[in-house]
């Protein structure tokens, strides 16, 4: 079959590096795409955000699955217009990836379904705003409540932190995002998250990960879209696995189904675990990146059948035959981010690094410019390491990261302590 997978990060690199590997796979395409994936696919040049000129590029390319990688074009109902021109899609339609782009949808949902989850509240004016949080106290969280590109966020430690969030967000600091605010009960515990493929009715969990948000080592610095991951994350225990698939992501997908709105993609649940239990932090509707790179590489070929039971409503036959494998993967990223950097330095020492199912490099911010592969994002590699143990992944990892001669990259050095 023909496939194209929409997206350009180190995500999309590994949902390619996965599918190429099936048999069941013709001819790949990625739109946009980076450097790092020409030699498994095809790419495009394609505005992913529109319908239309995707629905073109499939009915040109013959093409039977899409598969969705951004939250973006999910976002914009990219995922709607394909199913509504007959051609089969992964990810969630706009409705069902309201999971993703509203905290106070996702709130409300949890509400009617029982799944535990923190206290809260939402706004839309900061006086009633700042007499909830002087009321309940700190620390609480205070979130814009549309997509704020991960930086909608604070953890306040203190009344006047979360009190200046709130007048941040209705400042306008957020744009649209932040016109209603979702403040939160803060959650002590271990954070951890767990990918669960759903077809609308069923549900098949396909792996547990951790990542490290903050840039620096010891977990210190800003935050990032993720600095490092690891799979599985230890803390998820098979019972924790179970009471999170019976209290959230089973009724979840009931009352979504319930409502009309039926979910299909990988729900990506982010669990606050303390004393033995979890609870639900957030959904997204799309594999996180890094957290793709160490599910990939664990899954390997399985992905694509896996992917496509789900777009065709038969993940109840499904099931994932498991390595005991360990996943890591490190994330180099450009000096400066997630603040400014610069773009198009030079990377050296790709070509000669031995790739395979134990070690890839997956390309996040790449491009190729006369024969030279240089970067151009803030987040540009992604070296990844599997093996027996989680030790034997980290060291494989860091292996491909000593290998990579790029003066103007840095990464983090303690990926994994926390399992370690
Ligand atoms: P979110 O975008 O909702 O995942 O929030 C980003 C990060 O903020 C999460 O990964 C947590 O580290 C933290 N966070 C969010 N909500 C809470 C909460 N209620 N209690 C404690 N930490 C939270
Ligand atoms: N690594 C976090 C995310 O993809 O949202």
């Amino acid at each position: 079959m023909n496939i194209l997978i929409l997206g350009s990060g180190g995500r999309e690199h590994a949902l390619a590096w996965a599918i190429r590997q099936n048999p069941k796979c013709d001819r790949l395409f990625v739109a946009p795409g980076n450097a790092g994936m020409e030699p498994l696919a095809r790419l495009a040049d394609l505005d992913i955000l529109s319908g239309p000129a995707v629905i073109g590029f499939c009915e040109e390319n013959a093409i039977d699955l899409v598969v969705i990688g951004p939250e973006a074009p999910l976002a914009a109902g990219v995922a709607d217009e394909l199913r509504a021109a007959g051609i089969l899609a992964f990810g969630p339609s706009r409705a069902a990836a309201m999971l993703e782009a509203s905290k106070s949808f996702t709130k409300e949902v949890c509400d009617a379904c029982g799944a535990p989850t923190a206290a809260w509240a939402r706004f839309d004016a900061a006086e009633p705003a700042r007499a909830y949080i002087r009321a309940q106290g700190a620390p609480i969280v205070v979130k814009a409540d549309g997509l704020a590109a991960g930086k909608g966020v604070t953890v306040a430690m203190t009344e006047a932190e979360a009190i200046a969030a709130v007048d941040d967000a209705f400042g306008g600091a957020f744009g649209e995002a932040g016109a209603e605010v979702v403040i939160e009960e803060f959650m002590a515990g271990e954070e951890a998250s767990f990918f669960v493929l759903c077809d609308g009715k069923d549900c098949l969990p396909i792996g547990t990960a951790q990542d490290h948000k903050r840039a620096f080592d010891g977990d210190t610095g800003p935050n990032t879209g993720g600095m490092g991951a690891y799979s599985p994350a230890p803390v998820l225990t098979q019972a924790i696995q179970d009471q999170v698939m019976e209290q959230i992501v089973r009724p979840t997908v009931a009352e979504m189904a319930r409502r009309g709105t039926p979910f299909q993609g990988v729900l990506y649940a982010g669990l606050m675990i303390e004393h033995g239990r979890a609870r639900l932090v957030e959904y997204n509707v799309r594999f996180g990146d890094p957290e793709c790179q160490v599910l990939m590489m664990r899954l390997g070929a399985q992905a694509l059948d896996l992917i496509l039971a789900c777009a065709e409503g038969r993940l109840g036959d499904m099931a994932v035959s498991w390595a005991q494998d360990h996943a890591l993967t490190v994330v180099l990223a450009a000096k400066g981010y997630p603040g400014a950097y610069e773009k198009g330095s030079a990377i050296r020492g790709l070509d000669a690094l031995p790739e395979d199912s134990f070690r890839m490099v997956f390309h996040a911010g790449t491009a190729r410019r006369d024969g030279q592969i240089v970067a151009t994002g803030g987040r540009v590699l992604a070296a990844t390491g599997r093996g027996a143990t989680l030790a034997e992944a980290h060291a494989r990892a860091y292996a491909l990261v000593d290998a990579i001669d790029w003066p103007e990259g840095f990464c983090r050095r303690d990926i994994g302590w926390r399992a370690l």
